[in-house]
């Protein structure tokens, strides 16, 4: 495996570069839709508003960390301070609320690991999940979504990675493979490791939140960075062999720990990552940037692992040798 670490890469990658970025334009949501979520946000907030006038209600997810594709649905979270009533039945009672509001396909899922409603609004034809106080996936929409403004190298990758997956069936974290937070974070990560991306949560704070018990603190004045990348002028075909080349043959799976927060790859040993304890076996380890006792690879097991690193080596051996590489790169499992 580890002779392949600095194999360099094809030639003629450059050439890829347009067939990608129109695969990543298809993908962008147009501005009527991004208006339709607006609206749906609107109107869902102030039939909220009426019963809970204390609640806030915020996007999060892909619609709002501008790594969403066209058609994707809606990640909605509420944040209401009442202690006397359980997450439980706050969404029993939103889910009467919702149906008072005439909104159709009304469904609570309380036994869920995050419990949610979900909804087809009639009026925009959207659907979407609501949660209750789920707020630091708020903040690290933010956080993702503040990346994206400073290359813009990073939401065309995340893009395409994102397609790939989905195309491979390794988007899927109840089969034991990876989320889409996972893979933006993933190729943050890497951009982070180019200096196209700076590390914002070791810059001088300008942003804090303080989320149950984590202190959620970095740089949010990106507009001031907004040259930081340009010293680099690797192409998005470039940085996505780069991408599949690192996960295939240069990541070292038995002892590195990504980490965005530290902008740092970290091992095992200092996160105290070593051993299996309870479902967390730790097989691909992905530090959340927040939530930093948190492994986004803990769904991984020793099945999809094997998974996960064929297609990784798949997509790496296209990029380097396919002739046609935008074909077989997405071609459906
Ligand atoms: N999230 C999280 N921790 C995880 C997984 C997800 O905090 N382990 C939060 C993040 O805020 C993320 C949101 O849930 O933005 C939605 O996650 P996911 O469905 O993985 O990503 P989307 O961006 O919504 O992607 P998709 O387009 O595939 O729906
Ligand atoms: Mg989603």
């Amino acid at each position: 495996r580890f002779q392949r670490r600095n194999r360099p890469c094809r030639y003629d990658i450059d050439c890829f570069t347009p067939s990608f970025l129109s695969i990543f334009e298809s993908l962008v949501p147009s501005e009527e839709e991004i208006a339709k979520q607006k609206q749906l946000l609107t109107s869902l907030s102030r039939l909220i508003n009426e019963e809970w006038p204390n609640s806030k209600l915020y996007l999060y997810g892909s619609c709002a960390n501008s790594f969403g594709f066209s058609n994707s649905d809606i990640d909605l979270c509420l944040s209401i301070d009442d202690t006397e009533i359980s997450k439980v039945d706050i969404i029993l009672k939103l889910a009467d609320i919702l149906q008072a509001g005439n909104l159709q396909n009304i469904q609570p899922l309380t036994r869920a690991r995050v419990p949610i409603v979900k909804l087809m609004d009639p009026e925009t034809g959207l659907s979407c999940d609501i949660c209750v106080n789920n707020l630091l996936a708020v903040v690290n929409t933010k956080l993702l979504r503040d990346y994206a403004q400073i290359d813009r190298r990073l939401r065309q990758l995340a893009f395409i990675v994102k397609h790939w997956a989905k195309s491979r069936r390794v988007n899927e974290t109840y089969q034991g493979t990876l989320s889409s937070y996972a893979y933006v974070i993933m190729c943050i990560h890497l951009l982070q490791q180019r200096r196209i991306l700076p590390c914002l949560q070791e810059m001088e704070a300008t942003y804090y939140a303080t989320v149950d018990d984590s202190n959620c603190a970095y740089f949010d004045q990106v507009d001031k960075l907004n040259n930081y990348g340009a010293h680099n002028r690797d192409t998005v075909s470039r940085l996505l062999w780069a991408f599949f080349h690192y996960w295939a043959y240069e990541h070292d799976y038995t002892r590195d720990v990504i980490s965005i927060r530290t902008g740092r790859i970290m091992s095992k040993e200092q996160k105290d990552w070593t051993r299996r304890v309870g479902n967390d076996r730790h097989l691909i380890c992905i530090e959340d940037p927040f939530e930093i006792s948190h492994d986004l690879g803990r769904v991984v097991d020793k099945f999809s692992i094997k998974i996960l690193r064929e297609e990784f080596e798949r997509a790496a051996n296209i990029l380097q040798f396919d002739s046609n590489p935008i074909t077989a790169l997405f071609e459906p499992y």
